[in-house]
């Protein structure tokens, strides 16, 4: 018998990492990168920031060892995510009912949820935006959802369908799980408000739902408490939700592959049994994750000299790419460039959506060397001020046509 990969024709590129790699075989010098979500700095450098080196160094001088973690991670490692996620004194931290699992990335954190919800017998459907990221209906159907999506942008492309959003939300059956995202929506930088939140926190639980909230971007748009205001309309007491939240972003460690994935449980009893299924997912999977990553995160959030270091890290990593937001903003106005772009300022993380047409994205690309993903997600913080008049002009000229 033939083996089956003799007849398999290629697959295509990833929409998100593959134009990296497109990107790095492209020869022309001022070609732009706005593709894949990584902070890059005023030079065109995605940075080893200040914490992580210090704590790097610390690691170093410490006497280690390689030995396995255990399945779900290193004890100080979880505690000091939850803390981060929920805050210290929030009634989930204080009432143990969550559990954590330390994965690699927030990736893994989506793929160890989907297999343990499937495992232990939840509804196989999940509901994603429309948009969202490329790689959540591909990770959700490979582990196998059946997916559904809900619509969530405006016909602005710049605000939430608060009506269509919540009206699908309302038709969802009970059991089925609901992708959202926590703060810094990708592709699209628009977040729901707070009363929003309320409103999708009270379907929730009148249609019995249960929420997976990919928070991948905590500190990324407006702050680390500020980013978690999502918690305020489904973290109600007895709630049950997961978290997945990575540490790529916000600790710019993203070849580390560290994140983590939250289950908050109705009472500590059921988020203990919970986290023996997770286990079961991550042994069949990968066994137990990578180490280093994670005891950067650790090191850092568990010494007070170092958390404030990286909190200032982190705000300048933040305040850049608001920096970037307006630039760009003042830069497509003053070029009189047809669209409506101011609310691009006061929108959330490091994506921007232009609303383009896939045509537009290939000029852009092919007469430009400027490289944006789907229907023109741009990543803010890859602007600098070399490159930021380049992008306006071929924005302008691929939208005038
Ligand atoms: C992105 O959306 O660009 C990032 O989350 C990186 C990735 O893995 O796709």
């Amino acid at each position: 018998m033939a083996l089956p990969l003799r007849s398999l024709s290629p697959a295509p590129p990833d929409p998100i990492l593959g134009l990296s790699e497109a990107f790095k075989a492209d020869t022309r010098p001022d070609k732009v990168n706005l593709s894949v979500g990584v902070y890059i700095d005023e030079t065109g450098v995605t940075p080893v920031i200040p914490s992580v080196q210090e704590a790097e160094r610390r690691l170093l001088e410490r006497a280690g060892s390689k030995g396995y973690l255990p399945i779900d991670g290193r004890p100080a490692f979880k505690s000091a995510v939850r803390d981060l996620v929920f805050g210290a004194d929030s009634e989930i931290v204080q009432s143990g009912r969550s559990v954590t699992a330390q994965t690699p990335g927030g990736t893994g954190a989506l793929r160890v949820a989907a297999d343990f919800l499937l495992q232990t017998g939840s509804s196989k459907t999940i509901w994603l935006s429309e948009p969202t990221w490329p790689n959540h209906p591909q990770l959700f159907s490979i582990a196998g959802f059946a997916l559904r999506t809900y619509p969530y942008l405006d016909d602005s492309g710049r605000g939430v369908d608060v009506g269509k959003m919540l009206g699908a939300l309302r038709s969802a059956a009970p059991g089925d799980v609901v992708l959202l995202h926590g703060s810094c929506h990708n592709p699209s930088g628009v977040d729901p408000d707070q009363d929003t939140w309320a409103a999708i926190g009270e379907i929730v639980v009148e249609r019995e739902l249960l929420p997976v909230v990919d928070f991948a971007y905590q500190g990324f748009g407006f702050g680390l408490r500020e980013d978690a205001d999502w918690l305020s309309g489904l973290a109600q007491p007895g709630q049950e939700f997961l978290v997945c939240t990575s540490y790529s972003k916000n600790f710019a460690l993203y070849n580390e592959r560290v994140g983590a994935l939250t289950i908050v449980a109705a009472d500590p009893l059921r988020a203990a049994s919970a986290l023996s299924h997770v286990k079961i997912a991550i042994r069949s999977n990968y066994s137990n994750p990578p180490a280093h990553g994670a005891d950067i995160v650790e090191t850092i959030l568990n010494d007070p000299a170092l958390r404030a270091q990286w909190e200032v890290d982190l705000a300048g990593m933040r305040n850049r790419i608001l920096g970037n937001r307006a630039a760009l903003v003042d830069a497509l106005v003053a070029a009189n460039v047809p669209g409506n772009w101011e609310p691009i300022r006061r929108q959330r993380g490091m994506f921007a959506l232009l609303g383009l047409s896939a045509e537009q994205v290939a000029r852009l690309r092919d007469e430009f060397g400027v490289y944006v993903v789907g229907r023109g997600r741009i990543n803010v913080a890859g602007f600098t001020a070399a490159n930021l008049p380049l992008v306006v002009v071929a924005v302008k000229s691929v939208i005038e046509g």
